[in-house]
């Protein structure tokens, strides 16, 4: 699978220049070196001429550095990678202290005890390894001593410390974190700049026609808008595709029994409000009438062939679940393009085709059968009876996706029921070298099960599937009563508790799905999700609007803020000031971890840190000073109060991705 990274430009344009300075002068030092006897080999002249020529390198070498440097500190418009750019410092010590070692181990994570400093490599540990297996033995403290020495001059780091075996710990500098937060308020939360414009096809949604839309593409669909949000953020082109199941066998009697129930559909609209109801009729004719068993086949036929009439029959069809599904996504503020597997009938002919042509497709027992190296089951192109299947829609699909949209990065949002499809379809595509897995990402995201609170398949409790619009309504219901029991409904106007009703309702919803891994099942529970204490979508839309009263309250408005921004220094002295400030800026490696592993929860834990740091900070650092008895202001921090719109612009930022709306008061 191929790797995203977030570059830091114009760092990275500076870096492979003086790389490329440094590599010129490694090599000229070597050749004066090779140099032993000058004299006899008349050559001295020359060696001088090469020792001018390095020493005008070095200098220029170091303006490079230097003006490398001015530029970092000054802060880009974009948002940095705090790890990404250890990484690139501690790569760039190891480089200059072994610059014979291949791919040296780079790892810098985040420390989780404030204590042992911010940062910390642990390359030194991984290197002992690697030299031991090429039979050199280093201790590994040795190592990271000697990284320790080479760290260049650089704009972030106050100090570093070995700890243990070898870990090497590293403190920030405030200036540099205050510089930052000072560049974030002043540039709003830019995304780090892309290498180049990628193109993303997310897969999501995708329920199927005439048939109940049920959690699982609630899951989906909720799940992908957030990834989709997530790629828009940072710069990637994304089409978002809804993989309607709206072909297939099922609509030949589905067609077939509308014939008989309205026959005159072609002039009226026929009244099936029930679609469910109308496809279980129809099911029903077709398992026990022989005659219609044999028509609906037909229609079938004919629906292939794209015969208008029929064509007009699966359109009034498709409308009917289309206006539903619509309503949901109405709902959740989800944009997404219909396109359903009916798209690919053409793509699928030529797909079979294309297999057969390759001599990839096996006969059994009447099915066209393809067999995928390294995987058990094979995928069934074609049925005994002539028709296509999923497999064959999904590698159309996927071929689509690569050649037509000419996607980087296709990635589907199902249940990871869906696992195997997909990783047979994924091979079959290698296989016909459709792609490289290591220029191409394609990936199926899975999902675990929607469980009710007794932890059995959620179920209404008649033990019927629950159908989404109800699950909604339910939730504005119970989101207006715990409104009502903080008796909002007295200090909002109807307009605001309407919008802090929906806010809340379908904030919550999705935060309960994205805060869980998605690959865990997930128990869904309204009064779990609506509890404003914790790690849910209540709690921090109630400390989102709470952390921008502040400044309303002491009369501060965005115009001022600004002014303060270019002004003031974010002061970082306060233990709980600091602590904030660091939990900020790790917002744009959190971001480049979800694009890594397409694991949305690690923002939700990151959005809940960040508003419990915050209460910290609010409960220790005074904001605004008050008059005890007059209760007016007399004094306002305004480095602080920067630190609260810092805050506030960080979690702005994440609902947005999240998909969550938040409102101004609740
Ligand atoms: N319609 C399918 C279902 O309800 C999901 C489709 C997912 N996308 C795909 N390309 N197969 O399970």
């Amino acid at each position: 699978m191929t790797r995203d990274v977030l570059l830091i430009n114009p760092v990275a344009e500076y870096s492979s220049r003086l790389q490329q300075q440094e590599q010129e002068i490694h090599s000229l030092t070597a050749e004066i070196e090779s140099l032993k006897n000058p004299q006899s080999l008349g050559l001295s002249s020359h060696l001088d001429g090469l020792r001018e020529e390095n020493a005008k390198l070095k200098y220029r070498l170091n303006i490079l550095k230097r003006s490398l440097q001015e530029e970092r500190s000054q802060c880009s418009k974009t948002m940095m990678n705090i790890n990404q750019r250890l990484q690139e410092i501690f790569g760039e010590a190891i480089r200059e202290a072994w610059p014979d070692l291949e791919n040296p181990p780079l790892a810098v994570t985040p420390n989780q005890q404030a204590k042992f400093g911010d940062y910390q490599c642990n390359s030194a540990m991984a290197m002992a390894q690697m030299m031991k297996s090429k039979g050199l033995k280093v201790n590994p403290r040795e190592i990271a001593e000697k990284i320790q020495q080479n760290i260049p001059d650089n704009e972030l780091i106050e100090k570093t410390e070995i700890a243990g075996p070898g870990f090497i710990n590293v403190h920030l500098k405030r200036s540099f974190v205050s510089k930052l937060l000072t560049n974030l308020l002043l540039n709003g939360v830019q995304p780090p700049p892309l290498e180049s414009k990628k193109k993303v096809v997310v897969d999501f949604s995708s329920p199927n026609i005439a048939k109940e839309m049920h959690v699982g593409h609630l899951r989906s669909t909720i799940i992908g808008d957030s990834m989709c949000r997530l790629f828009e953020f940072l710069g990637y082109d994304v089409l978002r595709l809804n993989h309607v199941g709206d072909w297939g066998t099922q609509f030949g009697m589905l067609i077939a029994h509308l014939q008989d129930k309205f026959p005159n559909y072609l002039t009226v609209s026929p009244p099936i409000g029930d679609l469910q109801a109308f496809y279980k009729e129809s099911k029903k004719r077709f398992d026990e009438e022989e005659d219609f068993k044999k028509r609906a086949y037909q229609c079938v036929v004919k629906l292939q062939s794209k015969d208008p009439a029929f064509i007009k029959g699966w359109n009034l069809i498709c409308d009917v679940s289309r206006n539903e599904f619509q309503k949901v996504y109405n709902c959740l503020d989800i944009q997404i393009i219909e396109r359903g597997e009916s798209f690919y009938q053409e793509k699928m002919i030529a797909v079979v085709k294309e297999f057969e042509a390759k001599g990839l497709v096996e006969m059994d027992e009447g099915r066209k059968i393809v067999f995928a190296p390294g995987q058990q089951i094979p995928l069934t192109v074609v049925k005994s009876d002539g028709g296509y299947t999923y497999d064959t829609s999904d590698l159309a699909a996927l071929r689509q996706r690569l050649f037509d949209e000419k996607a980087d990065i296709i990635i589907y949002v199902t249940d990871s029921g869906q696992g195997t499809h997909f990783q047979v379809v994924f091979a079959a595509a290698q296989m016909i070298g459709w792609y490289d897995p290591k220029v191409t990402r394609v990936e199926h995201a899975g999902f675990g099960v929607v469980l009710g609170e007794d932890k059995k398949k959620f179920k209404t409790r008649s033990g019927d599937t629950v159908r989404l619009m109800d699950l909604l309504d339910e939730g504005l219901k119970r989101s207006m009563d715990k409104l009502k029991e903080k008796d909002r409904d007295k200090v909002l106007s109807t307009e605001e508790l309407t919008k802090a009703q929906h806010s809340v309702a379908f904030g919550c919803i999705k935060y309960a799905d994205l805060s869980h891994n998605r690959i865990n099942d997930y128990v869904f529970s309204f009064d779990k999700m609506l509890d404003d204490r914790g790690n849910t979508a209540a709690y921090l839309l109630y400390a989102f609007t709470r952390i921008r009263s502040i400044a309303r309250l002491a009369n501060i408005d965005e115009v001022a803020l600004r002014k303060a921004a270019e002004t003031t220094d974010v002061l970082l002295q306060h233990d709980k000031e600091w602590k904030l400030g660091k939990c900020l800026i790790r917002f744009p490696e959190i971001l480049q971890k979800i694009l890594d592993d397409l694991l949305l929860h690690t923002l939700c834990d990151y959005l809940y840190e960040l508003a419990t740091t915050f209460t910290e900070f609010y409960d220790s650092c005074y904001c605004i000073e008050k008059d005890r008895q007059t209760g007016e202001v007399v004094k306002v921090n305004m480095w602080r109060m920067l630190l609260c719109d810092a805050t506030a612009a960080i979690m702005a930022k994440g609902f947005d991705i999240l998909g969550i709306n938040p409102v101004s008061r609740m």
